[in-house]
């Protein structure tokens, strides 16, 4: 048996949901096409199995998802923290380093994982790679304001950035940012070297590194089996 991505999308976020959300939690909404299963099956618990779940989104797009769903989302200054957040990656490496961003959420993504006691990762096999940035592009938010002077300061550090466009025009996240997509021709060697170097270029407002951020990845493969990798087993 051979699965469509969608399928294999579908299973790993709702063996997640399953696994780790249970009644009364707060509960951050992950963004992307593997998050969105989840925000359904998190609906279904809701609906169905009539879960009391306080929820908060990492981007606009998943806020109407949920409330289409019928899940109750506040802001995230409401909440003192979120028990666990189920979203998705666009790189995950042995260590369970990712890139994220490729959805254009990494800003709120990363607030909200950084305010979550369990951020639990889920992704068809696809997305696992040896070395980050072999894949994907690190997704770079920016300040509008002289961005162009941004860019030149992320091609210092030895990569391609490309300004992400919409329509013809450049894609603005919800914070109101550009993001530039940063190619890096031999992947990234030392992500934590590379983030400290992004980080402190002016007009740089996140990067789409989440370094050490993920408590465990699930991965479905193209069979429907869904692999637990946790941070333990990680370090072994
Ligand atoms: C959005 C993200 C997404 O989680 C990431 O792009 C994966 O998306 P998908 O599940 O559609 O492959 O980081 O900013």
């Amino acid at each position: 048996m051979t699965l469509e991505a969608a399928e294999m999308k579908r299973i790993v976020a709702e063996t997640a949901v399953d696994a780790y959300v249970k009644d009364g939690m707060n509960v951050g909404l992950g963004t992307g096409s593997t998050a969105y299963y989840a925000i359904k099956r998190i609906g279904q618990l809701v609906n169905e199995n009539g879960y009391d779940l306080t929820c908060v989104a990492t981007s606009v797009q998943s806020e109407d998802l949920a409330r289409e769903c019928g899940i109750t989302v506040v802001d995230i200054d409401d909440v003192k923290q979120l028990d666990v957040t189920i979203d998705g990656a666009d790189e995950v490496d042995p260590k369970l380093n990712l890139i994220k961003g490729l959805g254009g959420a990494l800003l709120r993504e990363k607030i909200v994982a950084a305010a979550t006691v369990q951020e639990i990762i889920v992704a068809d096999e696809s997305k696992l790679v040896e070395k980050l940035g072999t894949k994907a592009p690190l997704p770079v938010e920016v300040l509008q304001f002289g961005n162009g002077h941004t860019s030149v300061g992320l091609r210092r550090q030895r990569c391609e950035p490309v300004m992400r466009m919409k329509d013809g025009r450049p894609f603005v996240t919800d914070g109101g940012n550009y993001i530039y997509d940063c190619r890096f021709p031999d992947g990234i060697d030392n992500p934590f070297f590379i983030e400290s170097r992004i980080d402190v270029i002016p007009g740089v407002i996140e990067n789409g590194l989440f370094l050490n951020t993920a408590f465990e990845v699930l991965i479905c493969d193209s069979d429907g089996n869904v692999r637990r990798m946790s941070e333990e087993k990680a370090d072994e």
